[in-house]
């Protein structure tokens, strides 16, 4: 069965990947081995207020783009002290920087870490959250996945991406950007996530 991985973050395309591999029914293709090109277009797709609803929008545009059944990712971290910002808008929370990459990322951990300063470890908590969309071929459906944990006030590792250096999760003994890649795809929302997507694309025949 072949399925389109709708995301332009190459962090986010090398954790899908890993995620899916799991699953070798699954012939996985992404935008660029189908030739979509990028557009400004993709920015307004995700405009509403939650994972959910922006997952399926970028789902749905992506479906209906290519005609493949397509999984689309929206994600992001919520942290409790800020009331669950920055929520969905997670990827461009210091303002936009650059369209994508490390600069974004560290301008965001940067404003992130100047909101919480003075913040106590034990106010300090956040979800990260994932919700993943399946749309075309009769799939219309979004599963969630949750990981809580810990911003610590200062990065510790080079892995991952986004706010993985500063996201620390207490089980593990590390942050995000200091767990192996294979060990943060078990616990994470995304891994979470995708696997119900993925389970349920194995198990239900649509269309
Ligand atoms: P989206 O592309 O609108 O879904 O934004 C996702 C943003 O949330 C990313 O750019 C990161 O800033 C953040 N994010 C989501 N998942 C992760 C993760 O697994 N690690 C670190 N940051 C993440």
């Amino acid at each position: 069965m072949r399925l389109l991985v709708a995301t332009r973050n190459p962090g986010k395309v090398r954790e899908l990947r890993d995620i899916l591999a799991a699953y070798p029914r699954l012939d996985i293709v992404g935008l660029e081995d189908l030739g979509v090109p990028e557009s400004p277009d993709e920015d307004a797709v995700e405009a509403f207020q939650t994972f959910e609803e922006n997952a399926r929008a970028k789902a749905r545009y992506y479906t209906a783009l290519t005609g493949a059944l397509t999984l689309a990712d929206d994600s992001g971290i919520c942290v409790d002290a800020l009331g669950g910002a920055p929520g969905v808008r997670s990827r461009r929370f210091a303002g936009e920087v650059e369209s994508r990459g490390l600069r974004q990322d560290e301008a965001n951990n940067r404003h992130l870490l100047r909101l919480l300063a003075g913040v106590p470890p034990e106010r300090r908590t956040a979800r990260y959250i994932c919700a993943a969309a399946l749309a075309g071929g009769g799939w219309d459906d979004v599963y969630v996945g949750e990981c809580r944990g810990v911003v610590l006030d200062a990065p510790r590792g080079t892995g991952g991406f986004g706010y993985d250096p500063l996201f620390y999760l207490s089980e593990e003994g590390m942050t995000f950007g200091e767990l192996l890649p294979a060990r943060k795809s078990e616990v994470s929302h995304r891994g979470r996530a995708v696997r119900a997507a993925a389970e349920a694309l194995l198990s239900e025949r649509r269309g």
